[in-house]
C-alpha cells in the first residue's frame, strides 16, 4: 500500500504512441521514406512509462532504442502496417499520441522485380495512404487522442483545422521555421492547442523536455 508506484499519475493507464517514419516500397530494394528520427515518439514513450503508464510504441524504421519494463515496442514498416497495428491496440487504451511522420502517399503498385534503368525517365504513380489519426478520431469513445501538426506556414490555423477535422483532444504544433527544431535535431519548438483552443507556446527545448511537457499537459487535461 505504501508502494511508490501507486503514487505515479499514469499508473494503470494504457498509452498508445506512434513514432518514426514509414517506408513505402517501390520495388524489392527501394522505398520512399522521410527524415524522421523517431526521437520525439521514443521520448514521449519514456516520459509516459516513467510516470507509470503501460506503453505500446508502434514505430517505423529507426535507430532509436529503448528498454523499459513498461514499454512494448511494435516495429512496423509501411503506413498500411502502422494503420493495422494501431487499430489492434486502440480499443484498449486510455490515451493515444500519434507522433509518427506517416507517408501521405505510397506507390500504387510495388514492382515485383528491381526496376531497371532502361528508360531516360521513370514515373511512379502514388496514391494517398490512410490517415491513421483521422481514422482513430472517427471511432474514438473515451480515448484521449493527441496528434501532431508539422507546418511551415499559417501554422496555428492549419493546426486548429487538423484538431477539429481529426476530432482530437490536443494537437502539438511543430514549428519547422526555427533553426534547431524538427526532424533531425534533438530539440523541438512546439505549441499545444487543446480542444478549447487554449494555446500554450514553448521555447526551443530538448525533445526529452518537450515530451515531459506534453505528458504533463495530457494529465492536466484528463483531470480537468
Ligand atoms: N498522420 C497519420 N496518418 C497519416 C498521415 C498523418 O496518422 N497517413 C498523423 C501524424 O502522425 C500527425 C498528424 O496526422 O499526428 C498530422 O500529420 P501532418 O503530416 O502534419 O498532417 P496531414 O494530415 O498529413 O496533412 P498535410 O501533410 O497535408 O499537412
Ligand atoms: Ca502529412
Amino acid at each position: 500500500e505504501n508502494d511508490i508506484l501507486d503514487k505515479l499519475p499514469l499508473k494503470g493507464k494504457k498509452v498508445l504512441i506512434t513514432a518514426g517514419p514509414t517506408y513505402e516500397a517501390i520495388d524489392p530494394v527501394r522505398f520512399i521514406g522521410n527524415h524522421s528520427s523517431g526521437k520525439m515518439g521514443f521520448e514521449i514513450a519514456k516520459a509516459a512509462a516513467n510516470l507509470g503508464a503501460e506503453v505500446v510504441l508502434v514505430t517505423g524504421p529507426t535507430h532509436q532504442k529503448v528498454s523499459h519494463a513498461l514499454i512494448q515496442v511494435v516495429p512496423v514498416i509501411s503506413a498500411q502496417d502502422m494503420y493495422e497495428s494501431v487499430h489492434t491496440y486502440f480499443q484498449d487504451v486510455d490515451i493515444a499520441i500519434l507522433s509518427a511522420a506517416v507517408a501521405d502517399f505510397t506507390p500504387k503498385e510495388v514492382a515485383s522485380q528491381k526496376i531497371k534503368k532502361k528508360e531516360p525517365t521513370l514515373t511512379l504513380e502514388l496514391e494517398k495512404t490512410k490517415d491513421i489519426l483521422a481514422s482513430l478520431g472517427a471511432i474514438k469513445t473515451n480515448q484521449f487522442l493527441v496528434g501532431f501538426a508539422l507546418e511551415t506556414n499559417d501554422e496555428l490555423e492549419n493546426a486548429k483545422g487538423k484538431l477539429k477535422s481529426k476530432n482530437l483532444n490536443l494537437i502539438v504544433l511543430n514549428s519547422l521555421n526555427d533553426k534547431g527544431a524538427g526532424f533531425k535535431s534533438d530539440t523541438n519548438k512546439v505549441t499545444f492547442i487543446d480542444d478549447k483552443e487554449t494555446i500554450t507556446a514553448f521555447e526551443l527545448k530538448s525533445k526529452t523536455a518537450v515530451a515531459k511537457d506534453l505528458i504533463n499537459k495530457i494529465i492536466e487535461q484528463i483531470h480537468a
